[in-house]
């Protein structure tokens, strides 16, 4: 079996979304869900998918380890960023060396980086009036949203898309596309 953690801060239905796509698989399974915002919703989520949620601190991610001992006992081999928000440190890069994935919900390298992350994003596209987005896939790497891009798919705006229509766009390509592409993604690596 192929085990992933994900990574979440809020909403969790790209986690949801995750969970129940590979509830049913003989490869890969979502082995646990772990947050950072103690009063994430996707905590609640996951009780309902009987998937185990762990809370932790910015100082469990960065400074004593804990994230990374978890991971490890756990025997996970693949991270899944799904709406999380937290620079990877040094050593949880090296012990996952390709193998953290992330969505973001803008066709990158446009609308990435630092501070532009769920609303902000879809906010700044429709400002600059564009006439599309989508959403971008990538491995991480030391940088906010710059790792190798493993897919994109795109969807068309009109004069008439506000923040919230732009964001049910996403919202549905991500829902489509996410768990597909990580299937894809580890499973390659394990033939
Ligand atoms: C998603 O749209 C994801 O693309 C975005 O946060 C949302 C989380 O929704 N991620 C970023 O902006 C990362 N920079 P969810 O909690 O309902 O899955």
């Amino acid at each position: 079996m192929i085990k992933l953690a994900i990574f979440a801060s809020g909403n969790g239905t790209n986690a949801q979304r995750i969970s129940e796509y590979f509830a049913t698989s003989d490869t890969v399974k979502v082995d646990c869900i772990i947050y950072n915002r103690k009063d994430a919703y996707v905590a609640e989520r996951a009780k309902r998918l009987n998937i185990p949620a762990h809370y932790f601190t910015r100082d469990d991610f960065y400074t004593n380890g804990r994230v990374l001992e978890y991971l490890k006992e756990h025997e996970i081999d693949w991270v899944i960023l799904a709406g999380f928000l937290w620079l990877v440190p040094e050593e949880i890069l090296k012990a996952f060396p390709n193998r953290i994935i992330n969505i973001h919900p803008a066709l990158l390298p446009k609308y990435g980086g630092k501070g532009m992350y769920g609303e902000h994003v879809h906010e700044a596209v429709i400002a600059n009036h564009e006439k599309e987005s989508g959403i971008t896939i990538h491995i991480v790497d030391h940088q906010y949203d710059k790792g190798t891009t493993l897919f994109q798919a795109k969807c068309q705006l009109t004069d008439k898309d506000t923040p919230d229509t732009l964001a049910a766009k996403i919202h549905e390509l991500e829902q489509t596309y996410f768990p597909v592409v990580i299937e894809k993604t580890v499973t390659n690596e394990a033939r």
